[in-house]
This record gives structure tokens, sequence and C-alpha cells, in this order.
């Protein structure tokens, strides 16, 4: 068997001359009118041109070179020399060729359903492309993806193994984490009628570690939600895990931004520079988003006040409003620079049918344009026009939206209009990498209808040091220690600061509703573990499908992992999830329902 010594997408101008052996897949093969054949050959680091001639190659090169077709596996020996058709621009290898002397045909393939070809790739619907999954990660681009993701598990593993951090594994088949998404749950063969839970996260394992006194703990984890998957969320993905002990806040987000420094400069050789913070109050605010894109303006502003003064019902309802978090009802906008003319009616109708899926109202629109304040409503904010202009700087060809709801309706209305106007006007730079902190995030968040708190992080986030006397006086307002990364708008990463001292947990479960028993029942290994000695704490976990998504600017998760699932939580190449046999079920003590009868 030949055996290769050097990759197709290796070769260059120092190689001329060189006997080689390449290794690889068929990529086309043509023939010229001057009897000369080539066979472009590809493997895992590109293209490199193989060439004989009809005429005068041996035989059994003619044979089975002539033979080859689209993705068959061959190995070639033969000689670097100078391309004689002259170079091809297009091709890292495009300045040689190699003169083929013997070919070997290590494997036909079928008539492939796919061409491992990015252009090829834009018009293939993706579910084809994932059914045939090990013909589409052929492709450069998918290549060059699972090597960067490679990199950065190595950069994260040397960044934090100089600091200390141990690398350690926990378990799959466990007990229920809280991270607010549903459990896939497993059967057990050995304990008719009990189930294990596959971890959302290591998080109470990764606490219990501090507890047993491993100080810095790293893992590169699988993690495993029972949520719809979305362009940026797969049911099954990976975390950058991290916990440290007799931390505080600070401690967490240097040494996390530590670590994106230096993958920044090693990947890109970029600085990142220093990294803002802002508040969740003041994200929300001025972004109606907690993970807010800096990259552009059209910041929100809350114009209640000046609002209550025009005689406008929309605005009058509004502020009427109450939500059950007890705030009361708002009217916020965003100015668009010269968008009186950008906006199409055609769009800000599109807003207002688009924005009755976040159950608001719709979005009222005023234009000022050089003769003055246009559209529907101009004449209801007559009386405040003048205002508008001095406090959010409105020039002749802006266009003001607004959102008049309750606060989290119109909070949230903004958040989302602000992103889509961005999008829509091409506002967003490309190639900027707005690093973010976001902090001081509320500890709980009312549940109208379960009538009790529900923690915003999960509920081993620790309130902030000088917020723990709220927990009893006024839980509504106290901040946690809890922390997320934004990049670009995206959450990479979100952590805390975790109790460590056994009474707030019980105060923060028993907030939640959680009884002394309950919680006993369902992190009773937690308890036991903070009542035997728990350093203070903390950590922090990166989605690494997010971050590479991020590195190599794709918005589709499902580019960055090898073998992905559909929107539908489907694998098509191996075709789970499916039904097992009876025999199976019954070793496992399950029983299958009866399906629902069809009603007509
Ligand atoms: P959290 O649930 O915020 O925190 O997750 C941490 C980060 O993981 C990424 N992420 C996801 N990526 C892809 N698909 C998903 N379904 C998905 N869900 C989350 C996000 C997110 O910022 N145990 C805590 C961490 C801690 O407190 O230390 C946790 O899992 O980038």
């Amino acid at each position: 068997m030949l055996k290769r010594t050097r990759y197709c997408g290796e070769l260059r101008p120092t190689h001329v001359g060189e006997e080689v052996v390449l290794c690889g897949w068929v990529n086309t093969y043509r023939e010229q009118s001057k009897g000369l054949a080539f066979i472009d050959l590809r493997d895992k680091e590109g293209l490199a041109q193989v060439v004989f001639d009809l005429e005068s190659a041996p035989p059994e090169v003619v044979r089975i070179g002539r033979g080859v077709r689209r993705e068959d596996v061959v190995g070639v020996r033969g000689r670097v020399r100078t391309r004689a058709g002259g170079p091809n621009p297009k091709l890292a290898t495009g300045e040689v060729e190699i003169v083929v002397e013997e070919i070997e045909l290590f494997n036909r393939a079928e008539n492939p359903p796919i061409l491992p070809d990015e252009y090829e790739a834009e018009k293939i619907a993706e579910e084809t492309r994932l059914r045939y999954r090990y013909i589409d990660l052929r492709r450069p681009r998918m290549q060059q993806i699972l090597r960067t993701r490679s990199r950065l598990t190595k950069s994260t593993r040397d960044y934090f193994q100089q600091h200390g951090f141990l690398e350690i594994e926990t378990p799959l088949l466990i007990k229920s984490t809280p991270e607010g998404a549903r459990d896939f749950v497993v059967p057990s063969r050995l304990h008719e009628g009990s189930w294990y839970a596959l971890p959302q996260s290591p998080q109470l394992f990764k606490q219990i570690l501090m507890v047993a006194g491993c100080d810095r703990y790293l893992q590169i984890c699988r993690c495993l939600r029972d949520e719809d998957p979305r362009a940026d969320r797969q049911a099954e993905f990976s975390q950058i895990d991290l916990e440290m002990s007799f931390v505080e806040r600070e401690d967490v987000i240097s040494m996390t931004t530590g670590f994106i420094r230096h993958v920044w400069a090693e990947l890109f050789q970029h600085d990142i520079g220093e990294v803002p913070r802002i508040t969740w109050a003041d994200a929300m605010e001025r972004y109606g988003i907690d993970r807010p894109d800096t990259r552009f303006g059209l910041h929100v502003h809350d114009i209640s006040d000046l609002a209550a003064t025009c005689d406008f019902k929309v605005f009058q309802e509004a502020l009427a409003k109450h939500s059950p978090s007890g705030r009361k009802g708002v009217v916020k906008c965003i100015v668009v620079p010269g968008g009186a003319e950008s906006l199409t009616r055609k769009m800000t109708d599109g807003y207002t049918e688009w924005v009755k899926t976040f159950k608001a109202g719709g979005v009222p629109v005023a234009k000022r344009t050089a003769k003055g304040w246009e559209t529907g409503i101009a004449k209801f904010i007559e009386p405040i026009a003048a205002e508008l202009e001095s406090r959010l700087g409105v020039k002749p060809g802006d266009a003001v939206l607004f959102a008049a709801d309750t606060w989290e309706t119109a909070t949230k209305v903004m958040g989302e209009l602000r992103l889509r106007v961005a999008r829509d006007l091409k506002m967003i730079p490309e190639g900027a990498w707005n690093f973010l902190w976001v902090v001081d995030f509320p500890m709980f968040e009312w549940d109208d209808d379960g009538q009790r708190w529900v923690a915003l992080h999960h509920p081993f986030t620790s309130p902030n040091p000088d917020q723990f006397d709220l927990l009893e006086s006024n839980p509504g307002a106290c901040l946690s220690a809890g922390y997320d990364f934004v990049l670009n708008g995206s959450e990479i990463a979100g952590g805390s600061i975790r109790i460590h001292r056994m009474d707030v947990q019980e105060k923060v479960f028993s907030l939640i509703g959680l009884s002394r028993e309950e919680a006993e029942a369902k992190f009773g290994f937690l308890l036991g573990a903070l009542r035997h000695g728990a350093p203070p704490h903390g950590g922090i976990a990166f989605g690494l499908d997010r971050l590479v998504m991020h590195i190599v600017g794709t918005d589709n998760i499902r580019d960055v992992i090898a073998f992905p699932k559909t929107q539908s939580g489907q694998d098509l190449m191996i075709d789970a999830p499916s039904t097992i046999d009876d025999s199976q079920l019954k070793e496992l003590h399950v029983r299958q329902a009866a399906a629902a009868p069809v009603v007509a």
C-alpha cells in the first residue's frame, strides 16, 4: 500500500523535485485535448493537482487513472514540478503539480449523493448534508472549523493549566440538575422504577469538588437539555466549565477575561482591550435586553414622563398598566437616524405585525422630516415634539419608533426591534468584537402563576455581599453575584459566586418555594457538602459551541458541531431518536403507553 509522505494541501514551490506520496479523495477528473489527464486530489489540508500523460504514463497509471470518479479514494506517487500550464492563484498549491508515476485505488465511491464543495453546499438542503455528514465534513470549510475548534480546546487547556486548574470529569448518569430546562432521563435496569437524569451542566458536582478541596476545576464537558433547538442552541452542547475556591466576583471575572484575551491573542493576534461592564438594570433600560449588542447605538429611551402629557390613547392606556412585578406601564422609544427615508411603510407595518408575537399592540412610528413631524401619530406627539428633539437629539430625517406597554413588554419590544432595525438597515459593523460583562442581576423574578419567586440564575447563586439583608426584607430588590459574558449580543458565558453557607442556601430555597424536605430530597447531597466545610467559591461556564461560532463567523450552531441534531432534534445520519425492541424496554421496566387515538 502506498504510504503518504505529504498532505495534498501543503505542497509549495519549495517541494519542486521531491518525490511524494499523496492520499486522498478525487475532487475532479478531467482530460485535456493535448492528451493530459488531471486529478484534483483532496485531503484535510486542501487540494493538489495530479497530472499524467495518456500517451506516455505507465499503462497501469493510465488504466487506473482514467477510471477514477468523484470521491474515489486513491494514493499517488509522483514528483512535484512547477505547473506546466501556469499557476492557479485560486489554490494554495496552485504553483505546483505532481506527475504521477504510480496510482493505487484504495476504494471506489458510489455516485455521491452530495458533493463536498462550498459552492454546491449552499444549494443543498441542510438536512441532506446532515444525512451524509461524512461527505459534508470533507468540505474545506468544515475541516477548517473542526481544526479551529480543536485549537480552541487546546488553548483552553493550556491557559487553565497554567493557572493551576485541574481537569476533572463528572458523571453523565446523575440526578436532575436545575438549570431551567427539561431533563433527558435514562431508565435504570438495576433499580426498577428509578431513573437517571443526564446533566444539564456539572453545576453541583463542580461545587462539591470545591468542598472536596480541589480548589480550581476545569472541564470541557457535554451538557444535555431537552429544549427546542435554535440557531444558537442545541439539546446536546458543550461547555468550558470552571469553578474556583476562595474567590469573589472580581477574581472569576478577571480570570475569565484573561482566558478570552489569551484565546483572541492566540487565534487572531488581537488584543481585546479592557472589557466594559454594565449592570443588568442599565442593560435593560438602554438596550432592552440582558445581553446587549454594543456594536451599534439605537439606545432605548424611556419617555414615560413626556408621554403622560400627550392626549394619545395608546400612551395613556400603557401608562395606566401595572405588571405583576409591580412595575408601572411605560412608553419607550428608539431614534433611527435617517429612518424617515430608510424605514419604508412596508417595513414599519411589518414591525407592527411582528411585535404581536411578543404580545405587544404594535409599533407607533413618527418621522421627523424637513417639513416637520409626519405619519399618523404626528398630531398626538406635537406637544412633546420639541422636548423629544432636544432630549433625544432627533434631527430632520430621523424616525422614532415607540413601544407603549407594561415595562416587561415594552422593554422586550424595544430590545428586539433595536436588533431588527439594525440588521434591516445594515447598521452592524463587520469584524467588530464587542465584549461586555453584565453584572448585578436581580436574584429573583416574581412568578405570578406560581405566586412565588424564581431564581434568575440557578438557586445556588449567592446574593451580592452587601445584599444579604434584602433576602429577608425585600427579595425583589436583592441583586445576585451572577455575571454573564456577552460578545456581540450573544451570551457566551454565564456564572456566579455561589452560596457556601447553609443558612443562606436554606433561605433561598424557602423563597423559591422549596420546603426543607423537598430541598433535602432534591439536593441533599449538596446540602450535606455545604455542612461539611464549604469554602467560598464561584465559577462560570462558556458555551463552547457559541464561542466557536463567533470565532469562525457563522450564525448556525450546527456548523460547528461535527454531528449536530436538526431543528427537530434528530440525528439524520444515524436515525436517532428511534424505537427500541420490546425486550429492551422490558429489561428497563418501561412500558410503551398506547398511542393516543387519532381524532378525525
Ligand atoms: P448556563 O445555563 O448559563 O450556565 O450555560 C452557560 C453557557 O452555555 C451556553 N449554553 C448553550 N449553548 C448551546 N446550546 C444550549 N442549549 C445552551 N445553553 C447554554 C451559553 C451559556 O452562557 N452551570 C451554569 C454555569 C455556572 O453557573 O457556572 C450554566 O450551565 O453560552
